[in-house]
C-alpha cells in the first residue's frame, strides 16, 4: 500500500503493509523523538501532530495518514533556536528522563495552535494523555504557562 503525506514539511511516499501503525512507520524511519511506550493509546509517549491536532501514533493506521500533515518534534529542529516550549522546559528543569517530553511538548503545541485558554487547568487537561513518571507535572505545567501565556499575549507561535 502506497501512502503520500507530509512529514515535517517534506512530502513523503511510504510503502506500508496493511495494519502498520504510524508509530511503527516513524520508528522504522528513525524518527526517534516518537517513543514506543504502551502501544495502546494510554501513555502519550508516541504523540505526534496530525493536521495540527495531537494524536497517539500507535493508534493511527498508516492508510489513514494519506494526504495528511504529520509533525514530530524533529520539525522544530529546522529553527535556528530552540522552540519557546523547549526553552521554557529547559529553563524550568521540566524534563528528567525525557521519555515523555516530546509528547508533552507536542500536546502543548497543539493547545497553542487551537488558540484556546492558557490557564493552568487547561494546560493540565491538555497533558492528560501524557504520562510522566518523573516530574509530578509541576515543572512542565510551569514551563507551559510561561510559553503559552507569552504566546497568547504576542499572538505568535509558542
Ligand atoms: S505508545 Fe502510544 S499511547 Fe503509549
Ligand atoms: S520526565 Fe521521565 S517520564 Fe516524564
Amino acid at each position: 500500500m502506497t501512502i503520500q503525506f507530509e512529514l515535517n514539511g517534506r512530502l513523503v511516499e511510504a510503502n506500508a503493509a496493511p495494519g502498520t501503525t504510524l508509530l511503527e512507520y516513524l520508528r522504522d524511519e528513525e524518527v526517534h523523538s516518537v517513543k514506543h511506550g504502551c502501544d495502546h493509546g494510554e501513555c502519550g509517549a508516541c504523540t505526534v501532530l496530525m493536521d495540527n491536532k495531537s494524536v497517539n501514533a500507535c493508534l493511527i493506521l498508516m492508510y489513514t495518514v494519506n494526504g495528511r500533515k504529520i509533525e514530530t518534534l524533529e520539525s522544530f529542529s529546522t529553527h535556528k533556536e530552540l522552540h519557546p516550549l523547549q526553552k521554557d522546559f529547559l529553563h524550568e528543569g521540566a524534563a528528567q528522563c525525557g521519555f515523555c517530553t516530546p509528547g508533552m511538548i507536542l500536546s502543548l503545541e497543539a493547545l497553542d495552535r487551537e488558540d484556546g485558554a492558557t490557564d493552568e487547568a487547561t494546560i493540565r487537561d491538555a497533558l492528560n494523555g501524557n504520562l510522566c513518571r518523573c516530574t509530578g507535572y509541576v515543572k512542565p505545567v510551569k514551563a507551559a504557562l510561561a510559553t503559552l501565556q507569552q504566546s497568547s499575549r504576542t499572538g505568535g507561535d509558542a
